[in-house]
């Protein structure tokens, strides 16, 4: 593919309130190239989370044209945006929202049923993704069952599940200790060294120095784009 993989252009999204509209994210344009490692950062409430949630079809811009792989998102049906979202985009939350009665073995299932992969090949998929992110020994374990960080990784996990190009990840060590952290991070790396590309929310600084992009965000707007950490500090 030549195109960029994300190609997003004027992107704004304003959430009407009682006490006047709000304007989250204002005129964002922005290319993600396939396999690229991008961080977005910025102070709190400047827009990462809604930017993050639009790029991955979680959310609508208010106007702004997305393009994904050459293909106007804006354009697709909302049956056609969800099968993009199940089949190429992966989205890692903050709060890590797995399904707290199923175990880790049956949340990274999930995504795979929806995209109708056979029982077979889901089991063997499943336990390569559970021992991708070293969890093989914690697969019948619940949300509740798992550590923070071995939760984040089975989120990760699950967002890998049916191959995307595309892993988001918002504040992906946000509530996790640094070494746990540094193990989240090690784990964004070899995604992306296997070719995904990866977009990643974070205050983490040894996440942020590892992309080769970061964004700084402020009201809204992309402030500064540029490599690795240099400029954002
Ligand atoms: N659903 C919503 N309805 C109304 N306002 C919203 C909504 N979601 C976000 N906002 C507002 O939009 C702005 C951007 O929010 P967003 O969650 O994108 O910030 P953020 O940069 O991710 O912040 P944080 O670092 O705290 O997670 C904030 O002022 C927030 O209050
Ligand atoms: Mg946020």
């Amino acid at each position: 593919m030549t195109g960029p993989l994300v190609d997003a252009r004027g992107l704004t999204k304003t959430f009407p309130m009682g006490a006047g509209p709000v304007q989250a994210v204002r005129n964002v344009s922005l290319q993600i190239a396939a396999g690229e490692y991008l961080a977005i950062r910025g102070p709190s409430g400047c827009g990462k989370s809604t930017l993050l949630h639009i790029l991955g079809c979680v959310d609508t811009p208010s106007s702004g044209t997305l393009m994904f792989e050459g293909r106007s998102v804006s354009g697709l049906s909302d049956a056609d945006r969800s099968a993009l979202r199940l089949l190429s985009i992966g989205f890692v939350f903050q709060r890590f929202f797995l399904l707290p009665m199923l175990t880790a073995a049956e949340n990274v299932d999930v995504p795979q049923a929806e995209a109708g992969v056979a029982g077979a090949d889901r089991k063997r998929r499943t336990a390569e993704l559970l021992d991708y992110v070293g969890l093989s020994h914690r697969r019948d374990h619940r949300p509740a069952q798992l550590s923070g960080g071995e939760a984040q990784r089975v989120a990760i996990a699950r967002a890998l599940a049916n191959r995307p190009r595309l892993l988001l990840a918002d504040e992906p060590t946000g509530e996790l200790d640094r070494a746990t952290g540094e193990q989240i991070a090690g784990l964004l790396d070899r995604v992306q060294a296997d070719g995904t590309a990866v977009v990643v929310v974070t205050h983490d600084p040894a996440i942020a120095a590892r992309a080769g992009r970061t964004l700084l965000m402020r009201d809204g707007r992309i402030e500064i784009d540029g490599n690795g950490e240099s400029g954002t500090r």
